[in-house]
């Protein structure tokens, strides 16, 4: 008989396309159904980009396993002027997807995983799958942030070690997937400084470090050049995920690494198809047009997410504001009672109740890393036709809830779900 590694039974399809399949079947059936679960950005391709890729589609040769060297320069350009990160300290790699260098970094780095609870939910397969140990750093979420507590983030460190695990790389992400909060600059400063301390390398996951709300990028790399890997790429700010274009920053200081993750691409991936390459150059020279889609569309996101917020916290719901991508993580902890009554005590059965009775897929906290037990789960503000939306913004419609109704009204629909829910469940306690 054929037998599968022993890890396999550890993974599953994972949540975020299993949420993304079931949505897609009620649909299909044609029922209506709410979706939360998936956090994919709706906006379309720019016109600039489309007519760079129709131009490009001759070139079919392989490329340099770093990537193709004009956008590797015209990146790191971008990155120093946009991103405030001295590009002289790093090298430029580029592969299908971010997804990709950080596995190839999990891969290059000895050594187990510090990461955050929560976190997104690659992170730890990937771990996993290199047979390493993942070490979790706890976190407190308010409205002013993620927070990771430097003198916490230390003790687990000294701790793992007294345990004889060997944590070796501290995996970073903000604004976050699944919290939509982002860590403050004082706080990646005090991070930073732990990390140098400890000889600890950061992955610092910013794919989403362009859908800011307040405007800032926000980098360690500024506080720790000699000890920060920065991963990013398309999929986010100008929602080309399908285009699979990631991008590393490898410091310089790391002796080897950028040659060993070369290695590794040579062995894997090759290179990120041709016409591809050629095309994103343009999204990193610094195009008007290019610039004001990447604006408009976080000003979109930032109108959903924050109306999700605001109707959740109505309800008596724990939901800090979002400072960026596309998520809500809220906790419903203050309802813990009623919920318990309805027979919902995980965050797996709180998903599983939303999408079996109420046909709204959300993901589970657990999906993230949290304990089971902790009523939390990801929802994503990406349930809307992104090209008409982007179109009325552009032709002057003002960002507000008439904006919402008339462009979002399935965005409108899932927090009516949850005040259905919630008076639903509350209304079942009394009866009980
Ligand atoms: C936090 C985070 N990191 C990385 C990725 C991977 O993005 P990609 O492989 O498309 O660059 C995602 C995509 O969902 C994400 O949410």
């Amino acid at each position: 008989m054929v037998k599968l590694v022993k890890t396999a039974t550890e993974f599953e399809l994972s949540p975020t396309l299993a949420a993304n399949e079931m949505v897609k079947s009620r649909r299909a059936e044609g029922k209506k159904a709410y979706h939360m679960g998936f956090g994919e950005s709706p906006f379309p391709v720019p016109e600039r980009l489309k007519n760079a890729l129709k131009n490009a589609v001759d070139r079919k040769e392989y490329l340099p396993t770093a990537g193709l060297a004009e956008l590797c320069e015209t990146v790191a350009q971008y990155y120093k002027e946009k991103a405030g990160l001295d590009t002289s300290k790093f090298d430029v790699i580029v592969a299908p997807g971010s997804k990709l260098i950080l596995y190839a970094l999990q891969m290059a780095i000895e050594g187990d995983l510090l990461m955050p609870d929560p976190s997104w939910v690659s992170y730890k397969p990937q771990s996993r799958m290199l047979g390493r140990e993942v070490i979790k750093v706890p976190t407190r979420l308010d409205g002013e942030g993620y927070h990771i507590d430097a003198e916490v983030l230390k003790n687990v460190i000294v701790q793992a070690r007294k345990e004889g695990k060997n944590p070796s790389k501290l995996i970073l992400n903000y604004p976050s997937n699944p919290t939509g909060l982002t860590i403050q600059e004082d706080e990646l400063k005090q991070i930073a400084e732990v990390c140098v301390a400890e000889d600890i390398l950061i992955i610092s996951d910013e794919i989403y470090g362009f859908v800011s709300f307040d405007g800032v990028y926000r980098t360690i790399a500024k506080y720790a050049p000699t000890h920060t890997a920065v991963t990013t790429g398309l999929s986010k700010h100008l929602s080309l995920g399908g285009w699979r274009v990631g991008i590393g920053f490898i410091p310089k200081a790391v002796d080897g690494l950028q040659g060993l993750l070369r290695n590794i691409a040579s062995e894997t991936w090759s290179c990120v198809p041709s016409p591809i390459q050629q095309a994103v150059v343009e999204a990193y020279k610094g195009h008007e047009d290019i610039e004001e889609h990447i604006q408009q569309c976080t000003d979109i996101h930032k109108l959903m997410n924050q109306y999700i917020a605001k109707g959740l916290r109505s309800l008596d719901i724990h939901a800090p504001e979002p400072q960026g991508a596309f998520y809500n993580y809220p906790n419903f902890e203050t309802h813990r009672g009623s919920l318990a009554k309805a027979g919902i005590k995980t965050s797996k059965d709180l998903a599983h109740a939303l999408l079996k009775d109420y046909s709204l897929a959300t993901l589970p906290g657990s999906a993230f890393g949290a304990e089971p037990e902790v009523l939390t789960l990801r929802l994503s503000g990406c349930d809307y036709d992104g090209e008409a939306a982007l179109k009325a913004y552009q032709n002057g419609a003002k960002l507000d809830e008439g904006f919402i109704e008339q462009y979002a009204p399935r965005v409108k629909e899932s927090v009516q779900t949850f005040e259905r829910f919630i008076a639903d469940v509350s209304g079942k306690s009394k009866a009980a």
